[in-house]
């Protein structure tokens, strides 16, 4: 996330996950010190002095109640770094070697102790039960999230998800002695309804636009003939201009009418355009490019294009076999939290040629 975004939205406490370290730790500590992000954690220790690499706790108090907040990363997060990082700089520990020395600490300097937990929802669940004293854990990562909060042991969980899809309003009650009561509150879709503040907003697609200059800018700097921007990836389309267009104009003339034909647009329209994690399906053959930014996809393969659904132009027999096309098809790009109303019965008809 945009650190200025952070600090702007109130955040009074974050931890590191698998993604902040893909720039590597000499990047991130130098984050952390721009912008003074209160970022903390448990388990994740600098390669080289063994250190903590970053405060392992915080307190922050809200109407008289203390909270103590600590961070913890799974050991076995898939952490991918950038390619030119040759160094992560970090190394993350089992969460049960410094963890409960500060949870301790904390019980004793605050009145509730939160666990920023990067540790996946089962693993989380163990330390629940493992290491009681955690009085609220916020489950960050998953893709999966509870609507509303549940209990493990007696550590309450709040799981909003991830990539700030949705917003958690948690109001916990306590009474005058500070003893926790009870919360209301739930975690929802931060969709269409909800409008966009508009400072932040703004901020927002500035930060995207400096990305997707950037990005273009490094693209326009490769040299073609030296690296192979598609070298990486074995799934190569010819695109329908080149090909399917010569012989199948109506289904061509239907397709332009489509939303496939338009879906870079779409990305331009959000400064997304050179964002791999949006290309992958907003393009065409494009589903396992590498998300690091290595490749560029071609002009030619951008839209949703008769290859997405019909298969490699190579592979064109004339014996009926090819371009089958079936439900598993769409999932491949409309899936859960992409396309969360997709009916196929639904959809093929404004598709079909
Ligand atoms: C390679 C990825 C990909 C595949 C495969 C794919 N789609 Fe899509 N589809 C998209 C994207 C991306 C959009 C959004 C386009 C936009 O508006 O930017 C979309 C949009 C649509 C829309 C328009 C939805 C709307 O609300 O206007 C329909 C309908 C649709 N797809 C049907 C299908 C069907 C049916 C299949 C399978 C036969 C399919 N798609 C396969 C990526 C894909
Ligand atoms: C796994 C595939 C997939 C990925 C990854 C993906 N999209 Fe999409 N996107 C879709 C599909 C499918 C739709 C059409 C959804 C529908 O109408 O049901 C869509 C629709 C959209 C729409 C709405 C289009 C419209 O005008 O109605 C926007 C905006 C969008 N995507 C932006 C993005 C951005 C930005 C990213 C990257 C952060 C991204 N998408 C990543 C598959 C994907
Ligand atoms: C979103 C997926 C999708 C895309 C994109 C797509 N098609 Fe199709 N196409 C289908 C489906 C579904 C059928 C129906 C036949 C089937 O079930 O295999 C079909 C059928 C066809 C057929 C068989 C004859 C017919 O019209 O039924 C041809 C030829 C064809 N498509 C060509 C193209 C061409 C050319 C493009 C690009 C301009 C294209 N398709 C893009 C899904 C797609
Ligand atoms: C040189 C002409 C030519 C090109 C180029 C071409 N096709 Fe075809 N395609 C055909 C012919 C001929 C058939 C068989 C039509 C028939 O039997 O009616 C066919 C059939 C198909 C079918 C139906 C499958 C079947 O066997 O019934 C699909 C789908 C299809 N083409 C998609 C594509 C797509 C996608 C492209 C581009 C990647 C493409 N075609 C490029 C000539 C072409």
């Amino acid at each position: 996330m945009n650190a200025t975004a952070m600090m702007e939205s109130g955040c009074a406490a974050t931890t590191i996950g698998a993604f902040d370290l893909f720039r590597g730790g000499e990047y991130l500590q130098q984050l952390i010190a721009d912008h003074d992000l209160p970022v903390v954690s448990a388990n994740v220790y600098d390669e080289l002095t063994g250190e903590l690499f970053v405060e392992p706790y915080i307190i922050v108090e809200r109407a008289g109640v203390k909270f103590g907040i600590t961070g913890a990363l799974d050991p076995d997060a898939d952490v991918r770094t950038h390619r030119d990082v040759e160094q992560l700089g970090v190394i993350i520990g089992e969460p049960t070697e410094t963890l409960p020395a500060v949870l301790e600490e904390l019980q004793e300097k605050a009145d509730y102790v939160v666990l920023l937990s990067q540790l996946g929802l089962e693993q989380s669940k163990l330390l629940a039960e493992e290491m009681p004293g955690i009085d609220f854990m916020l489950i960050g990562v998953v893709a999966q999230y509870a609507a509303k909060p549940f209990e493990v042991g007696s550590t309450v969980f709040l799981q909003p998800g991830y990539k700030g899809q949705r917003m958690s309003d948690y109001r916990l009650q306590f009474d005058e002695e500070n003893a926790y009561l009870g919360y209301t509150g739930l975690t929802f879709d931060l969709g269409e309804k909800v409008p966009s503040d508009a400072a932040m907003a703004l901020l927002l697609k500035e930060h995207k636009v400096a990305i997707e200059d950037a990005s273009k800018r490094r693209a326009a700097a490769r040299k073609p003939a030296s690296t192979p921007t598609t070298s990486l990836y074995e799934e190569e389309c010819l695109g329908v201009g080149a090909t399917c267009q010569r012989c199948h104009q109506p289904q061509m003339d239907q397709w332009t009418e489509t939303a496939h034909a338009k879906a870079f647009a779409t990305l331009e329209r959000g400064h997304q355009s050179t964002n791999p994690e949006c290309l992958r399906c907003h393009t065409t053959c494009s589903l396992d490019i590498p998300l690091d930014g290595s490749v560029t996809v071609q002009d030619n393969l951008k839209n949703v294009q008769c290859e997405a659904c019909h298969g490699k132009a190579t592979e064109h027999a004339r014996d009926g076999s090819y371009g089958k096309v079936t439900v598993a098809t769409c999932l491949r790009c409309h899936d859960e939290e992409n396309s969360q109303d997709f009916d196929f019965a639904a959809y093929l008809p404004k598709i079909t040629h």
